[in-house]
């Protein structure tokens, strides 16, 4: 059995899942379950980061022990990813035994193998918490991380190195020839760009952080934070054979580590590295970014109260091109599910059903083939490059056509038996869009398949209009 192994970056348990990390895990379910269904042994990964002074400092504002606090609020995202229909294979947490350990083991691997100076050294530099890294000035406005709005803190201590700087050769190579698949191409321009301007070696440690994995070379030390966090996707694939993944999903905040520092990593101690590293764009909230002092936050559960699991599956992914930046907002949202699945989807599957249910059929339909058909070639080979919103547009298309295929033969005029000679041509290619809207729509897309074999009596709207 072929595998495929995709993972999700692994959320901050600062505070509770919004649409933007419900974004990244739906797309990375949706590719998933793509592979899935073709019979691969498809598996996802996500889970939360729960070390570091970014929640150490929040759990000190709740009052709450770090560890504590990060129960709760990985809870919360377990809870999400349930409504969501999210088929993940584990939800991994940097606080987890079995993490700890090969955190550790491949620490002391980059360590003997020479990738981390022998002794610390004075590190000075720029941090900003709330993005877990440093800042050069240069990123500053005013002073203050843009992000944030925050004054990054002077830090000065004695720190252990990763020398970065001995890698980027090979990294160049391995990028360029897409060993280390960057998508889109013009994020990989963007790495190779930085690359050739040159990188420094890095700080891993923390000699004043107690809230994080100790260094198993020098335990008055503890890892920094993010080298410590993208073991997670090695510390499921390696225990589980899966291991080099097939795809790193990520939002281009953090496309610089999972290629910059993974890459240096995982070459550093001589394992495979990740197939692709894709990063989608980011998107604001009716043009504004999404925060909690603008008050335009939205949250998982607004979005299926809204549409459905499915409903909200499906518009996340159908409102803008993937790897592009965009836009959200509940009218634009309100456009699409009215659109592809009220009157698109859902009405197309109402009006035959209605007239399916005037017959008796010796045999159970089956979904059309798909084979020699250019459309569904052309769908499969967009999901597979994760241009989800551009292969929506071709079943978008399918189904339009239907709907004048149908006004043009008025089948409800017919008689008995031209009616159901109909259906038998028509049915299958309804099931075959459910096939191919599986692994966006998995519930709708069994419902319709019920309703179609008779299994089930139906007439409750697939997608109730807004
Ligand atoms: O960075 N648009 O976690 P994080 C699109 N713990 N995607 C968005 C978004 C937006 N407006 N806002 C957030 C971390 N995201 C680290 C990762 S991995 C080893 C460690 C999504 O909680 C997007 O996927 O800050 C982005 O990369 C991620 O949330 C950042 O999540
Ligand atoms: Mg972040």
């Amino acid at each position: 059995m072929k595998k495929y192994f995709a993972t999700t970056p692994i959320y901050y348990v600062n505070d509770v899942p919004h649409i933007g990390h419900t974004y990244t895990t739906v797309a990375a379910d949706v590719i998933t379950r793509y592979w899935k269904q073709k019979t691969y042994d498809a598996r996802l990964l996500t889970g939360t980061d729960e070390h570091g002074a970014k929640i150490a400092e929040a759990a000190k504002k709740h009052s709450k022990k770090p560890k504590q606090y990060a129960d709760e609020i990985s809870d919360k995202f377990k809870e999400a990813w349930k409504s969501l229909n999210i088929d993940y294979v584990r939800f991994i947490r940097t606080t987890d035994e079995d993490h700890i350990r090969i955190a550790q083991d491949f620490l002391q691997k980059l360590y003997d193998r020479g990738a981390i100076d022998p002794k610390p050294r004075l590190y000075k530099g720029l941090y900003c918490v709330g993005h877990e890294k440093f800042m050069s000035k240069e990123e500053l406005v005013n002073g203050l991380c843009p992000d944030h709005q925050t004054k990054p803190i002077e830090h000065s201590e004695e720190n252990y190195y990763l020398k970065l700087s001995n890698y980027t050769q090979q990294l160049e190579e391995v990028i360029s020839t897409d060993k280390l698949k960057i998508r889109p191409i013009s994020r990989k321009n963007e790495i190779l760009g930085k690359l050739k301007q040159g990188v420094e070696d890095i700080s891993i440690s923390r000699a004043n952080l107690e809230w994080g994995i100790q260094l198993p070379f020098d335990k008055s030390h503890t890892s920094y934070v993010w080298i410590e966090a993208l073991i997670n996707y090695y510390t499921y694939g390696s225990q589980n054979g899966v291991w080099p993944a097939d795809l790193h999903l990520v939002g281009k905040d953090i496309l610089w580590f999972h290629t910059i520092i993974w890459g240096t990593m995982l070459l550093a101690i001589g394992e495979g590295l990740p197939k692709e590293v894709f990063a989608h764009g980011f998107f604001t909230i009716n043009g504004q970014k999404m925060s909690k002092t603008i008050g335009n936050v939205i949250s998982p559960q607004d979005l299926v109260a809204k549409y459905g699991v499915d409903g909200a599956r499906y518009v996340l992914l159908a409102a803008f091109p993937f790897g592009e930046d965009g836009d959200f907002s509940w009218d634009a949202l309100n456009r699409i599910y009215n659109a592809d699945l009220a009157n698109g989807l859902g009405n197309l599957v109402a009006r035959i059903y209605r007239l399916f249910t005037n017959h008796t059929f010796n045999h159970k339909l089956k979904s059309a083939t798909g084979e020699n058909n250019i459309r569904v070639e052309s769908y499969k080979s967009l999901i597979e490059d994760l241009q989800f919103s551009v292969a929506l547009k071709i079943i978008r298309k399918e189904i339009k056509d239907l709907d004048i295929e149908i006004n043009n033969a008025k089948p409800w005029e017919l008689g008995t038996n031209e009616q159901k000679a109909f259906l038998q041509r028509i049915v299958p290619r309804i099931l075959l869009i459910a096939d191919l809207l599986q692994p966006f729509l998995p519930q709708t897309a069994e419902k319709i398949l019920k309703q179609f074999s008779g299994q089930v009596k139906s007439s409750a709207p697939l997608f109730p209009r807004i």
